[in-house]
């Protein structure tokens, strides 16, 4: 809790990263991979920063199009009394086209894994909304906890980026079903969810001209050296992306450019030439296809928000 700053921040202390033994589990696995998580170290978060600004990246930019032109017309899903909840919320820029329009409530409750981004949101929120109540908590939204506890409901709960799409389709449908179960009747779940395109304009997405998504695909390695004294030789690995139309995904790997043997975590661990770690996966949906993801997991779509293109859709997801 903040005392002086009139917001609270609630540090619900999430299980902190086991870099270690993440990284010698996933790179002893056939095929190698790295889990996602492990990109988000202050290097790569400000990478991360960088890559929604590319012009390649249209993801974020479309979305905080469509939140602006329809931000009135979401917020009105929510009952009277609603509090505002915003899973993964980072530096909460895309919210101010919601709070513009939050007449519902008196609450936003912002969770992330980051205790400085959060700071950082809720004091320019504090600015900008000086009757606004926050309450920021610090927490991993995907685990088995209990933001629900600090928020009081009904809820119009907000999860943004396509985030959905970086999830298993198992692992998505059982996450919404918590949500769904989390909003109560009355609430609402608002999912950002990037749309199935043309493949070039996908490949570019996550291969941006200037590097930057490379870099930070790279830094998971740059990142085992500094941490765990590995010795990965960081001109030894490119940068891959990948569509897999059978799994609807866009793909990630890092490819070791040569046959070579690099030492990590106390191990060495050999890779072949064009032998591939597997760091994330981006699934895309058409419109019908994330319908019937949320429908498996008990949700009724009540609206879907789209920018001109249909790139990006933004649904309301009701509990049925
Ligand atoms: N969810 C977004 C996406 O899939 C953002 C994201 C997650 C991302 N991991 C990423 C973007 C890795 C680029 C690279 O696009």
């Amino acid at each position: 809790m903040s005392g002086r700053e009139s917001f609270w921040l609630v540090n619900l202390h999430p299980e902190p990263l086991d870099v270690r033994g993440e990284v010698a589990a996933g790179l002893a696995a056939t095929p190698k991979h790295l889990a996602p998580k492990l990109f988000y170290d202050a290097a790569g978060s400000r990478l991360f920063d960088r890559i929604t600004r590319q012009p390649e990246y249209y993801l974020t930019r479309t979305e905080t199009d469509i939140l602006r032109r329809f931000g009135a017309e979401m917020v009105r899903l929510a009952p009277r009394g609603a509090v505002l909840v915003e899973l993964g919320s980072g530096t909460s820029r895309k919210t101010c086209w919601l709070l513009d329009h939050w007449t519902a409530g008196d609450l936003y409750v912002p969770v992330d894994i980051s205790a400085d981004a959060l700071r950082i949101a809720a004091r320019r929120l504090k600015r900008r909304y000086p009757h606004l109540g926050i309450r920021a908590l610090v927490a991993d939204y995907t685990a088995p906890v209990a933001w629900e506890n600090y928020a009081p409901s009904p809820r119009l709960v907000a999860f943004l980026g396509s985030t959905i799409g970086n999830f298993e389709p198992e692992a998505a449908v059982r996450f919404l079903a918590r949500l769904g179960a989390a909003v109560r009747p009355g609430g609402a779940v608002l999912v950002g969810v990037d749309l199935k395109k043309d493949v070039d304009a996908l490949l570019r997405a996550y291969n941006d001209a200037a590097g930057v998504t490379a870099r930070f695909n790279l830094n998971l390695l740059a990142r085992c050296n500094r941490e765990l004294g590995a010795d990965f030789d960081l001109g030894a690995f490119g940068h891959a992306v990948r569509w897999n139309a059978a799994a609807g995904r866009i793909e990630m790997h890092l490819v070791s450019l040569r046959a070579q043997d690099v030492r990590v975590a106390g191990r060495c661990v050999h890779f072949a030439a064009g032998e591939t770690i597997h760091t994330e996966n981006s699934y895309k949906f058409t419109p019908e296809e994330f319908e019937r993801l949320a429908a498996a997991a008990g949700l009724a779509t009540r609206h879907i928000w789209f920018d001109a293109d249909r790139r990006f859709g933004v649904y309301a997801l009701v509990p049925r």
